[in-house]
């Protein structure tokens, strides 16, 4: 190996050790669940994944993975045009379009892929593309690899000044307003009637990423473009497999008949790479169908959200306002969020700090998310943890 680079790398991740902001893995050892079994802490409660429906270890999840395995094998051993796609893969696609209400979706391996497949795809040489401050990093890794004619970083939810940038970008230009639905460090929802009221008015074409909100917003678990009663109204959504909708893997594209088939053609996460392991399909299918038929899952997520709201509130800690199953609660520095997360951790809870550069600089915090899977006595467990370390 080249010894200039593993010295400096050497030195790089010593500054991260010193600034206490060095991430370390936690190995589990069991499924993941409302409780984990973690190598050298033992049992501990989960309050950081994005289990939100609590189907990552539901038997029946399980049971579908392990019959798409048995039948297809362990995956697709290519891309989908060359000899990759699968009957599950198509099923699956028709299901998430119906979910989502609108014509077509296409699977990716990851949402992230997803993201880097849909807006560089869409943008041509004239597109103006306008986008949230606080969009997750695959949208703002997508939107660097699109090279549009011009990018527009709006100050986060400032519908003002949405409305001024659409207000200037050239009147031929194809205008993409891209948007997280739940932004995923705050929890809070994008303002998607408006977003929709201003594309209208604009011509703009609207991509929402609702990798945290579809099974945890709206009626019937169909995310934030629900919730605000726009099904049909948005023109692109983007969302992951790998958070409540059975926690494998695996991301989508959900837009018109048009919109996919030019992915299908174009994208080049689907020309390139893998299709999503048939396995995989066969899970995300089954956890789909089940929020469906279970609307209990989505009421006990947001019972145990409300609760838990209201247990940290009494406990002395001010979370952000929301409505989704994201509960931050800011702290400030970096290396005191990885020290509460540590804490918290000896107590046998387990929620992660977050700091720069996920976050910017002096807005540390930890996030704690819900599932449908805790129940009440993990939720009193984890307060009590919570307020020890609030007394030290
Ligand atoms: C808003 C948002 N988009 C995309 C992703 C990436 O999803 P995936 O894990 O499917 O790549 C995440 C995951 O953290 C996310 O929060």
């Amino acid at each position: 190996m080249n010894r200039g680079l593993k010295e400096s790398i050497g030195d790089e991740l010593d500054g991260l050790r010193e600034a206490r902001t060095y991430k370390r893995f936690n190995v589990l050892t069991s499924t993941q669940g409302p409780v984990v079994e973690m190598e050298g802490r033992g049992e501990v409660v989960v309050l950081s994944s994005n289990n939100y429906l609590g189907l990552a270890e539901h038997p029946e999840v399980v049971r579908a993975g392990i019959d798409g395995l048995e039948r297809y094998g362990a995956g697709t051993a290519s891309v989908r045009f060359i000899c990759g796609t699968f009957e599950p893969h198509l099923e699956l696609e028709r299901k998430l379009a119906e979910l989502s209400g609108t014509e077509a979706a296409l699977s990716y391996v990851s949402c992230w892929n997803a993201n880097e497949a849909v807006i560089p795809t869409l943008t041509d040489p004239t597109t103006v593309i306008l986008t949230d401050e606080l969009n997750h990093a695959s949208i703002i890794d997508a939107v660097r690899l699109s090279r549009p004619a011009q990018k527009v970083i709006y100050p986060h939810s400032d519908m003002t000044a949405l409305r001024d940038a659409l207000v200037a970008a050239p009147r031929d230009a194809r205008k993409l307003i891209v948007t997280d639905g739940v932004f995923s460090m705050e929890g809070d929802l994008a303002k998607l009637p408006e977003i929709a009221e201003l594309a209208r008015e604009h011509e703009a074409v609207v991509i929402v990423d609702d990798s945290h909100g579809v099974g945890v917003l709206g009626e019937t678990g169909r995310g934030v473009i629900e919730h605000f009663g726009l099904l049909g109204e948005i023109d692109v959504l983007t969302g992951t497999l790998g958070k409540a909708l059975g926690g494998a893997a695996g991301g989508y594209v959900a837009a018109s008949e048009e919109v996919c088939d030019l992915l299908a053609q174009r994208s080049r996460p689907q020309l390139f790479s893998n299709a999503l392991p048939p396995t995989v399909a066969c899970s995300a299918l089954r956890a789909i169908e089940l929020m469906l038929e279970q609307p209990e899952l989505l009421a006990r997520l947001r019972e145990n959200t409300a609760t838990f709201r209201t247990m940290l509130v009494e406990a002395g800690y001010q979370p952000l306002d929301g409505e989704a199953a994201i509960i931050p609660i800011i702290v400030g520095e970096t290396a005191k969020a990885m020290a509460l997360s540590e804490r918290l951790l000896d107590e046998g809870v387990f929620v992660t700090g977050f700091g720069y550069p996920v976050v910017p600089e002096g807005t540390a915090r930890i996030r704690v998310q819900m599932s449908a899977a805790l129940e009440l006595e993990h939720l009193e467990r984890a307060i009590e943890a919570f307020k020890r370390v609030h007394a030290v």
